[in-house]
Parts: C-alpha cells; structure tokens; sequence
C-alpha cells in the first residue's frame, strides 16, 4: 500500500534539552527565552518541529520526567507568557511546537500524590498503585529503572507504592478512570493553548499485568519489564486517548516505548486502529550502545524496521537523544573520524522511512562528554546506584567506572555555541559541566566552514524536503559487502540509491547514478573511504 501523505511525515523533529540548550539570565540552567534568542539558526538548518523535553513545574529529581503540576512552568526556565511567546515566534517561523507528555508516573510532590499518601482512603489513594507488602517484604519482586527495587514503603499508611522509576516518581493507576479524565483534560488544556503535539513518555508501561505477578528469574530484584509493559489495555487506554484527546486535531504525536517489535509499532501507528502517529524505533540503538559496533547487526535491525512498516505504519527515527550516548562517540569513530561518522549518520538518518529526530548537538558533531567525579554527575539512575551499590558495599572505584559508562549523562552537556567561556551557554556556572573539547567542537566554527556537519545536515535536509521518494518511497536493500549499507528508496518512478560504509577500512563498490550528496569528496567512484556517505539519484 503506498504512504498516506501526512505533514508529520514530511517534518523533520528537532529535540531540545532545555537545560543544556541556551541560557539567556546566567543562572547555568536553560531557559525558555534562551530557546527564542537561537530560533533564527534552527529555521536555517531546516527543521519544522521543535520537541522540548519537559519544561513543566517539577522538583527536577529526573529533569523534569517529574512533573508536580501539568499546567505550569517550571521557573528555571521562565514563565507562561516566556512559553507563549516561543510558541508565537516559533509559529511565525514555519515552525512546530510539542511538549513532552509524562503520564506514566507523576512527581511525588504532585498534589494528587500527597493527597494519595496521606491515608488509605482518600479519593486520591486509587490514582496510584499501593499494596501491602508480602512476608514482610515488596508487594511482587520487580525491580526500577533506578533503583533495585520498584516499590518504595511509606510508613504514613503501611503500604508500598509502585514506581518503575526513582521512588519520586510514583506510577500512575491508569486503571482508575478518573486518572484518565484527567490525563485527557491535560491534553485539551494544551492544544488549546496552541501546541502543535505530544511525545508521550514511557507510554507503553502505563498498563500492569492485573494482579501483579512477580517477574521470572533468580534474586531478590528482577529488572525485567514483562508484566508493565505492552500489557494488552495499553492499546485500549491509548485508543481512548486518542478518540477522547487528539482525534479532532490535526497535531503530531509520538510514543516513547520500551521493548518495542514491528508489530507493536504497527498497532500504535496503524491510522484504521486511532492510537497514535508514531511510535520511535529504538531496537538499533539499544544494540549498539550496550554490544557495541556491529554492522550487519544495525543493518539487519534497520532493514526489517523499514520493510516491515512500509505502508503499515510509522517511526520516528533517531539515533541520538537525551537518554543516549551520542552515536558519533558509540558507534562512529569521534577521535579519527569525528566529522565524516557524524554526516554518514546524517544521511543514514535522513533517508530512511520514518519522521528523523535529531537531538541538539549532533548536528555540529558534539561528542560525549564525561567527568571525573561522581560528584559532577546529574543523572538520577546514575547517582542511585552509585549509592545503592556503595552502601551496599561494592568498591567505589568500580562502581564510579561501571555507572560512568552508562550514565545518561554522556549526551546532556551543554549545547556549544562558540569558543567562548563555557561553549556561550552561559555566562554563569553551568549546572553540569561543558565539554572541553567546546573549543574546537561550535556552532560558531560549523557555521564558517562550508564543510562542517552543520552545513551537511542542512543540506541533507533540504534533499529530503525536496525528494518525495526520501520521505515515502519503498525502501530496498542492496546485496553488498558485510562493511557497507546500500539501499534504494523507490517512489514513482524515481529511485535514489544510498551507500554507506559502516567501517573504518577502504571498500571497493561499483557505484552508479548522479551523485547528490556526500561526506568526501570523490576521488574513486568505485572505492568507498571510511566511513563514506553517498546519496545518488538513479533514475
Ligand atoms: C524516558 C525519558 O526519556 C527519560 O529521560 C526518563 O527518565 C524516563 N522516561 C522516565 O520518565
């Protein structure tokens, strides 16, 4: 069946990490009116939608993915009305707007959470998910996100209550109607305000499996997400969030959800069945962050992803966000091939089936960052089991080693505008440190060399917008050498061919058509150098 034309389809989604993006009144944290001050250079790199992770009032224990009131700012970033203007100036610009939306769990500092803690009966009590312990222990044996156990006791009534997170975000009972009448009017008050969509966070773990039944395996803990996530209500709730909150709007939405298998994603995003437009494709980049590198493997993830959803359904495709190491550090080569791993991501991203995300940074080539103490890490999971496990007793050292190669942190450094003073983010102390590499590594420097990522990821974009068959046409892999990916996006007649090569050695490849695009210039038609991108136009 070919694509429906869809404008969410066409757009290309720029993530903003608020906090680390731009900081207009010296405080170190980002802010709202710093977003407006760089909306100009956004516009030129050609991205249509903004995507602000949470921006919303919040005790920040995970940047904000803990909200304590729906309906407002959270000060470190402005106001309202700092809010409405962005919205109004990104509008003026051709530009989108969406918000993050975090139902999944709420802060512990919600009202709804406090009244909920304070007895067992309350009409609060049933927003979340309280239970007796058993044997004098957790309800069940499942296992957080950040700490080693999802349940935390709250002596004030004898009860544990559910949190897949940290022990500050308690799990919201989707079970209870009334929490859904209140995640629907949540979803109204902000269309009407304007926005232009939704990344739903986490979405897929709103349902439990009834009764809670512990998770198998060995241990006192056991991480594993089979009975909180993709649990079957989860398409009943969403259907109804959809029939109740977006069907009559014309708005983007995208769905953050764990374990996620082409034919989930074609259950959320199938239009006939009224969830949600998209759901992210994350099975290639939970691969190669905890394998390591491994090209016939990201290969064979993306070519079934792309030929299992064509005309069934949609992605959102990224390789970099917030929660992930930068995939020029992971997967590219960011110390001999920084510039040439970061545009070869740029054109794989770019001409795949999917709405592309990019995440603030990637498109200068911005690295990892790291740090040296435990003490300048932010991250919540980090920090937890830093703590849990030394409590417990483990080596610090070790400790520090293992979590520093995890952490989430890696990719949330500040934005690097130029060569000044903390990479221009801030003319106060930043709330996690810059990356020293910020001197060589700018926006500044990207916009004044033509050659720079900033000036390829413009251009690949303009391709995209430019050529339909980028956007909806089929895709089809091409028979290659195991280092390198060749495949052909065919709409209408028009068949571009695309050949990139995953590995640092010289490829020979006969290649053919007019070359639109690429990350060197071409020397030998037929031989691929590392790590080379090459876009033609066939017929
Ligand atoms: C996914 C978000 O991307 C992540 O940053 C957050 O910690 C969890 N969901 C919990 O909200």
């Amino acid at each position: 069946m070919p694509e429906q034309r869809q404008w969410w389809k066409e757009a290309v989604v720029y993530q903003i990490y608020p906090k680390s993006f731009n900081d207009s009144n010296g405080d170190g944290v980002g802010d709202l009116p710093g977003i407006v001050a760089r909306l100009d250079v956004l516009k030129m790199l050609g991205v249509d939608v903004l995507w602000l992770t949470p921006i919303y009032a919040s005790p920040e224990v995970d940047n904000g993915y803990d909200i304590s009131d729906y309906r407002a700012i959270h000060p470190q970033f402005g106001t309202m009305a700092d809010f409405e203007q962005l919205l109004n100036e990104a509008h003026s610009r051709g530009m989108r707007v969406i918000m993050d939306l975090v139902v999944n769990h709420t802060s512990d500092q919600h009202p709804w959470f406090i009244e909920s803690r304070k007895s067992r009966d309350n009409p609060y009590r049933d927003y979340y998910i309280w239970r007796d312990g058993k044997n004098g222990r957790e309800p069940n044996n499942w296992g957080g996100h950040f700490t080693q156990s999802a349940w935390s006791f709250d002596a004030a009534t004898g009860q544990y209550y559910l949190h897949i997170f940290s022990p500050q975000q308690p799990d919201l009972n989707w079970e209870n109607p009334a929490v859904r009448a209140e995640v629907d009017a949540i979803i109204a008050w902000w269309l009407a305000k304007g926005i232009d969509g939704f990344r739903l966070d986490a979405i897929n773990l709103i349902s439990k499996a009834p009764g809670l039944p512990d998770n198998a395996g060995a241990g006192r803990y056991v991480f594993a997400i089979e009975h909180f996530c993709k649990e079957p209500r989860f398409h009943t709730y969403l259907h109804e969030l959809h029939q109740a909150a977006f069907a009559h709007h014309d708005v983007l939405t995208v769905g953050e959800c764990a374990d996620l298998q082409v034919a989930d994603a074609i259950a959320i995003s199938d239009p006939a069945r009224g969830e949600l437009n998209m759901a992210f494709l994350f099975e290639h980049t939970n691969y190669y962050h905890k394998v390591g590198k491994d090209a016939q493997r990201l290969k064979e993830i993306l070519t079934r992803w792309q030929t299992g959803l064509h005309g069934r359904g949609w992605a959102g495709i990224a390789f970099n966000n917030h929660d992930q190491p930068r995939v020029v550090s992971s997967f590219g080569d960011d110390i001999r091939f920084r510039v040439e791993t970061a545009k070869l991501f740029a054109t794989l991203l770019l001409t795949l089936e999917g709405t592309p995300f990019l995440y603030q940074g990637e498109e200068i080539g911005m690295t990892d960052a790291t740090y040296a103490t435990i003490e300048e890490y932010n991250d919540v999971g980090t920090v937890n089991v830093y703590r849990e496990q030394v409590a417990a007793g483990a080596d610090p050292q070790v400790v520090f080693a293992a979590v520093r190669a995890t952490s989430r942190d890696r990719g949330r450094s500040p934005y690097q505008w130029d060569a000044t003073a903390n990479a221009g983010f801030t003319t106060g102390s930043p709330w996690i440190g810059v990356n020293p590499n910020y001197r060589e590594i700018n926006l500044a420097a990207n916009l004044a060399d033509p050659a720079s990522v900033f000036h390829y990821y413009r251009q690949m974009i303009a391709l995209r917008k430019r050529t339909p068959a980028l956007i909806y046409g089929e895709f089809i892999a091409q028979a290659a050498p195991a280092a390198l990916y060749v495949y052909q996006r065919l709409d209408q007649g028009q068949c571009y061919q695309i050949v990139l090569n995953l590995s640092e050695q010289r490829v020979a490849y006969p290649c053919m058509g007019d070359l639109l695009i690429g990350n060197y210039a071409v020397t030998d038609q037929n031989r691929l150098q590392p790590y080379e991108a090459r876009v033609y136009r066939l017929v």
